[in-house]
């Protein structure tokens, strides 16, 4: 039986406050699906590892996983890039899916299923949805005509224009448009919108995000494309074959869809639907928080619980990441030189998620070495190699110190409710907090001058054990963010078991074994 989908431990240290019991134990977190008009790079790493994090947080502790991450592969952006290359869009998406299906394993990303928004089974369900918000009467056929940018796929409101006329995003010129189309009513979800952003305060997190999208919807809602006619690359809208349905509503309904086909045989949509948690980048604010919402209350379909909002990565020159602008730090450079735990750590430590925060591979390496050598993995070593020297390679079963284990006794409940509210910077931190705590407890105990007086043998044995426990606990916790690195070390230690009641300082040390452990981040 999978592990994972037992129910919650008796001791687990926190229970997420939010969740109603109907579905205390699931939670289910999504990537935005990425487009494939170009391959990946660090800002998709940056979304999917943090979904990660989450991910294997929650599974530590007993909770009922969903992860999903895939790929947007119809409308302009890919049509257009296919097009520019003398391909057809399916060959382009293929050659691409197939990258951003790699990526996922590269980063050691745990995803349950990597969904294509050209899989068959999604375009189905893709059609019936939005049957039903044809039936319901949400739709319409009309003239559309605005300034609209093809990499975005996306008709721009004249307050979000740039001077001469250019994508706020991508900083392209844009194209006059003119076109016949199927219109989502959105106006007429304004009333509804507003009352879920006056229920749900943390529909939109963080904050000043939340507010952000509010106003947005409190400056008054204008009816959406539904459709496109010019286009070929698309799901085709059953109730007029020549259209075929804008690309944004068929990628967002894939959090919807993946429930439906991702395991053969079953349908995980009760289980899972409503998402716990959507996280984007804030490029994509817009559709996430005000068009998804009313899609699905228009399709009679439950709305997320949250939608969180990470930052932008910036270049060296502090301006967005992008494929556009050309100043990408590239995510598979940092893998092959420092390895994939180092990328992850990077990438949670050094920009605040729900921030923007610039990055280069001088912050990498400087915190490569700084922290995850010198700090965690020099106590790993010597932890390890003080436990052989002093005690032929066998933890003390001592009691451990106790006031040090106070220190400790707060950290999982305390990591566990920042990472509740999808926050892994600052949980991160307070893991971090105990690391560099347990590195001055070597100093303050100074074990090589114990080991030098019989007397002291009791408080060595005190020391060494209080050492490897809480390098043990934190290491618990830090498993969500270097799974590797940790993996290695707890075997050394003996102690192998990732569940989240063994992130617990316990009172005495293990009594077992130790083997040797090769640097966990070597010199580069
Ligand atoms: O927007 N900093 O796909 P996309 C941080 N297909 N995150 C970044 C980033 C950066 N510089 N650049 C990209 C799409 N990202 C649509 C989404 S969802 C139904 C459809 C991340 O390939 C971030 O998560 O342009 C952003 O929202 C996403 O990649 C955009 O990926
Ligand atoms: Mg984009």
């Amino acid at each position: 039986m999978d592990a994972r989908r037992n129910g919650p431990r008796d001791d687990a240290p926190q229970a997420r406050p939010n969740k109603v019991s109907r579905r205390a134990m699931s939670f289910y977190v999504t990537t935005p699906i990425y487009y494939v008009n170009a391959q990946p790079h660090l800002g998709h790493a940056y979304t999917t590892i943090a979904c990660d994090v989450l991910a294997r947080h929650m599974r530590q502790r007993g909770e009922d996983v969903f992860f999903l991450t895939g790929t947007d592969e119809h409308g302009e952006p890919v049509a257009d890039a296919a097009a520019a290359q003398g391909m057809e869009p399916q060959a382009l998406a293929d050659l691409n899916a197939e990258k951003f299906k790699a990526l996922a394993p590269q980063l050691d990303a745990s995803n349950d299923f990597f969904i294509r928004t050209t899989d068959e089974e999604h375009k189905r369900r893709v059609q019936d949805v939005l049957q039903r918000v044809h039936d319901n009467g949400y739709t319409y056929k009309g003239v559309y005509e605005g300034w609209y940018c093809p990499r975005c796929a996306d008709f721009k409101v004249e307050n979000e224009i740039l001077e001469g006329n250019r994508c706020p995003i991508h900083e392209i010129v844009l194209e006059r448009h003119q076109e016949e189309n199927w219109f989502f009513q959105l106006s007429a979800f304004q009333e509804r919108l507003e009352q879920l952003y006056a229920d749900q305060p943390d529909f939109v997190m963080p904050k000043h995000h939340y507010n952000e999208a509010r106003s947005f919807i409190a400056s008054g809602l204008q009816d959406i494309s539904l459709s496109r006619k010019r286009l070929k690359w698309g799901v085709t809208v059953p109730w007029d074959p020549e259209h075929v349905f804008y690309v944004w509503f068929d990628a967002l309904l894939n959090y919807y869809t993946a429930l439906g086909y991702a395991r053969p045989g079953e349908d995980l949509t009760d289980r899972f639907w409503p998402a716990t948690y959507h996280v984007i980048g804030k490029d994509i604010l817009k559709f996430h928080t005000v068009f998804w919402p009313a899609m699905l209350m228009a399709a009679e379909l439950a709305v997320p619980e949250h939608v969180f909002v990470h930052g932008f990565l910036l270049g060296a020159d502090g301006r967005k990441m992008s494929k556009s602008l050309g100043n990408v730090l590239d995510p598979f450079e940092v893998m092959d030189e420092y390895g994939t735990d180092a990328l992850r750590f990077y990438l949670m430590r050094d920009v605040a998620f729900g921030s923007d925060g610039s990055v280069g591979i001088d912050a990498v390496r400087a915190r490569y070495e700084a922290e995850l050598a010198n700090e965690y993995g020099n106590l790993a070593s010597r932890t390890i190699a003080m436990i052989h020297r002093y005690r032929d390679g066998v933890v003390p079963s001592a009691l451990t110190d106790g006031e040090l284990a106070r220190e400790f006794e707060a950290l999982p409940a305390e990591v566990s409710v920042v990472l509740d509210r999808a926050e892994p910077t600052r949980a991160l931190d307070l893991i971090w907090e105990r690391v560099r705590r347990l590195n001055r407890y070597v100093e303050e105990r100074a074990p090589w001058q114990l080991a030098r007086d019989p007397e002291q043998a009791d408080r060595l044995d005190e020391t060494l054990a209080s050492l490897a426990e809480g390098l043990r606990a934190v290491s618990v916790l830090l498993h969500p963010y270097v799974p590797d690195s940790v993996e290695k070390l707890l075997l050394a230690l003996g102690t192998p078991d990732v569940a989240y009641e063994r992130a617990l300082f316990a009172e005495r040390g293990s009594g077992l074994p130790v083997q040797s452990l090769e640097p966990l981040f070597p010199k580069r």
